[in-house]
């Protein structure tokens, strides 16, 4: 075919991805991850990520083109996440993608981390309707975006004012005595929960929260009120039902997170609604997501977990994106961005 045969680099975390697409159809996706490396330290830890970035890039990009059964010769262009995101992590990417783009001699387009984790439902469910609000919740990032076209026109509705949703996971398991990256298990833990056994705090909903901070969030003082529970109980002398915090802890995210995305839909006039980031896997989160959205008569995409954890299919699709829109590439030296809006 003639479609554009697009290679995507993402490094802006703990994840090395290498992804290639051909059009959107989705043809490898190379994930290496050093999250174990920062297990010990209960979160990623930037100096780590980088040279694990570095250790895993070369193999990573080797298995993506034989995964697709192409040469690097056949590549059309090349993508990379150039921001935001850690600034040495994203480094490493940049610096790849540079190489490889003047070794081949072809077009390097730099992409917005969070337009890219966007873009990557197409390879799923096809076109994307637009506009669409976008609730993004990862470990580094929470925010609803209203993407009039993610090629070009992603405008922040909202974000988190403290913690990302996926940290506030990650803290939670952790005072719960729960693995590293919690949120996993605090799923899992839940479902044997009751979410009514303690009403945590829903951040920013009250009347005099939503006039400032309408589509913004915060998780910390939610973090800070299981605590304070945990070791009351604790205190006590009491034993902590894990199960049931859980569900409750898990709750309360969940409804703050659907709750304003729904409403962003409903304020901007719109009839879609993509939830991507890490935190998408939640079980919960789907669940309440998909009866709300039901109820508001709004539809629902949600790309299945492998795309919503960092990867470089999603750069590479939505660097496909672009050069289906004609849009010029970056230059030669375009920057890793840590603060990119
Ligand atoms: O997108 P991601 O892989 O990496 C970035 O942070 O960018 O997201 C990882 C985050 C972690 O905080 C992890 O605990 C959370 O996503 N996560 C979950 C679940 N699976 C992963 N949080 C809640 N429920 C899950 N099932
Ligand atoms: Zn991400």
């Amino acid at each position: 075919t003639d479609e554009p045969l697009v290679l995507g680099i993402e490094t802006s975390c703990d994840e090395t991805g290498v992804g290639i697409v051909r059009g959107q159809t989705l043809l490898a996706n190379a994930v290496a991850s050093s999250l174990e490396e920062h297990a010990r330290f209960g979160g990623v830890v930037p100096e780590v990520a980088s040279r694990a970035h570095l250790e895993a890039f070369i193999p990573s990009l080797e298995r993506a083109a034989r995964d697709a059964g192409v040469r690097l010769s056949d590549i059309d262009a090349v993508a990379v996440t150039s921001g935001p995101g850690l600034a040495g992590a994203l480094l490493v990417g940049v610096a790849a993608a540079k190489a490889l783009a003047l070794a081949l001699d072809r077009p390097l387009y730099g992409v917005n981390h969070l337009a890219a984790h966007v873009a990557v439902d197409t390879l799923e469910h096809g076109p994307l309707p637009q506009p669409c609000v976008s609730l993004l919740v990862s470990g580094g990032h929470s925010s609803i975006l209203l993407v009039e076209d993610v090629t070009q026109n992603v405008q922040p509705l909202g974000s988190t004012i403290d913690d990302a949703a996926g940290e506030a996971f990650d803290k939670v398991a952790r005072l719960l005595g729960l693995p590293f990256p919690g949120g996993p298990f605090i799923d899992r833990e839940a479902k044997a929960g009751d979410p009514a056994y303690v009403t945590f705090p829903r951040g920013l909903t009250s009347p005099r929260d939503l006039e400032r901070h309408r589509f913004d969030f915060s998780f910390s003082g939610l973090k800070t009120a299981v605590a304070r529970w945990v070791e009351t109980r604790q205190r006590a002398g009491e034993s902590v039902p894990v199960a049931d915090v859980a569900a409750s802890f898990q709750e309360a995210v969940c409804d703050v997170l659907t709750r304003k995305a729904v409403d962003a839909c409903r304020t901007h006039g719109v009839d879609d609604l993509l939830i991507g980031g890490g935190v998408a896997a939640n079980s919960r989160l789907r669940a309440m997501a998909e009866e709300r959205c039901a109820a508001a008569g709004i539809r629902l995409r949600v790309p299945r977990p492998g795309l919503c954890t960092d990867n470089g299919a999603m750069v590479a699709a939505l660097g496909a994106q672009l050069v289906a829109r004609g849009l010029a590439p970056s230059r030669l030296d375009v920057p890793a961005d840590s603060a990119l809006p």
